[in-house]
């Protein structure tokens, strides 16, 4: 493909559930590249709007888990996920005032690939001893009070 958008372990965290959803995120750009070369505007459009709604939604959850974990960084790392948010966000805009949504598709596929892939490569890796932690904690206790009194 050569987009770079090819899942890969260089972007694994070793915690399930957000590597599960970032492989749902590369799908997305897959699918839009797919949709792109196979002349499909109204699916380079569908698939463009449902990347930016997943990743938004994938990005929430994500500090959800920072926070029960005590991340200290959550702070600078939400606000870089409130400047994904605006960037992506311009991107539905733009399929909103009736912009060729191949334009629109080719940019998201080089674009929002590149920065999410630079995101999960290198802002994501350092929540993941924090969160680790904290999920294996919470299991443990949760363990604990199951079987012990
Ligand atoms: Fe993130």
């Amino acid at each position: 493909m050569g987009y770079g958008i090819n899942w890969g372990p260089e972007f694994e965290t070793g915690i399930d559930i957000i590597d599960e959803q970032h492989r749902r995120i590369f799908d997305y750009l897959l699918e839009i590249d797919h949709a792109v070369t196979t002349h499909h505007a109204e699916e380079v459009e569908k698939v463009v709007r449902a990347l930016i709604d997943y990743a938004i939604s994938h990005n929430t959850f994500e500090e959800s888990l920072m926070e029960k974990a005590g991340y200290p960084m959550l702070g600078p790392h939400h606000e870089v996920h409130e400047a994904f948010k605006a960037r992506a966000q311009a991107y539905n805009e733009r399929l909103e005032k009736g912009e060729d949504p191949f334009r629109v598709g080719r940019e998201v596929r080089t674009d929002i690939a590149l920065w999410l892939t630079n995101h999960i490569k290198k802002d994501d890796q350092h929540y993941v001893p924090f969160v680790k932690k904290s999920l294996e904690g919470g299991f443990v206790s949760r363990m604990l009070k199951k079987f012990f009194k």
